[in-house]
């Protein structure tokens, strides 16, 4: 299957998340990013906020094309217990030439994971196929191992 991950990170969890996958599957891999800075307490608080109220923001132009995939791989925090507004943004603008959509996160507790994948169900107009949802004492430990392997061969029945 011809994957592509496309992967937003504000501190670097997800990155690596999204560099493990890529090196499993041997695909292409996209970040999504922001013009505006999202540092600082200022910029923690106004994530917090855009996330609950399901803002969207402007992102860079991407490269990669949704449509000629047959999947999409989103991989993203989880912030306030909804999804980041870049990524909102990202799956609202390309969900028309998104195929198949999976969803892999890791975030501080879970908090929030059940209600995001149903809005990304929502926002994508499609099930999540395949999921992976690991919190970061999981990423710090070698418990993350087992899961994306997981992941893997679920996406692999696809
Ligand atoms: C504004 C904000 C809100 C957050 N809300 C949640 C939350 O609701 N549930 C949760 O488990 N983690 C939450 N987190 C923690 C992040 O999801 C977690 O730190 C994640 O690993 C960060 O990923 P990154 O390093 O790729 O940016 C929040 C973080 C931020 C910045």
């Amino acid at each position: 299957m011809n994957s592509l991950i496309v992967y937003y990170s504000r501190t670097g969890k997800n990155e690596e998340l999204a560099k493990i996958l890529q090196k499993k599957l041997g695909c292409e891999i996209e970040r999504i990013e922001e013009y505006v800075s999202r540092n600082g307490v200022l910029g923690f608080l106004r994530s917090g906020m855009q996330a609950t109220f399901k803002k969207m923001s402007e992102i860079k132009p991407t490269k990669n094309d949704p449509k000629d995939y047959d999947i999409i791989i989103v991989v993203s925090p989880i912030w306030a217990g909804h999804i980041p507004p870049p990524v909102r943004t990202y799956i609202y603008k390309n969900k028309e030439k998104i195929g198949k959509i999976a969803y892999a996160s890791v975030s501080y507790s879970g908090y929030g994971n059940t209600r995001v994948l149903k809005d990304l169900e929502h926002l994508a107009s499609k099930k999540v196929s395949a999921h992976l949802l690991l919190k970061e004492k999981e990423m710090a430990s070698k418990a993350h191992l087992n899961a994306i392997e997981s992941f893997l061969n679920n996406l692999n029945k696809l």
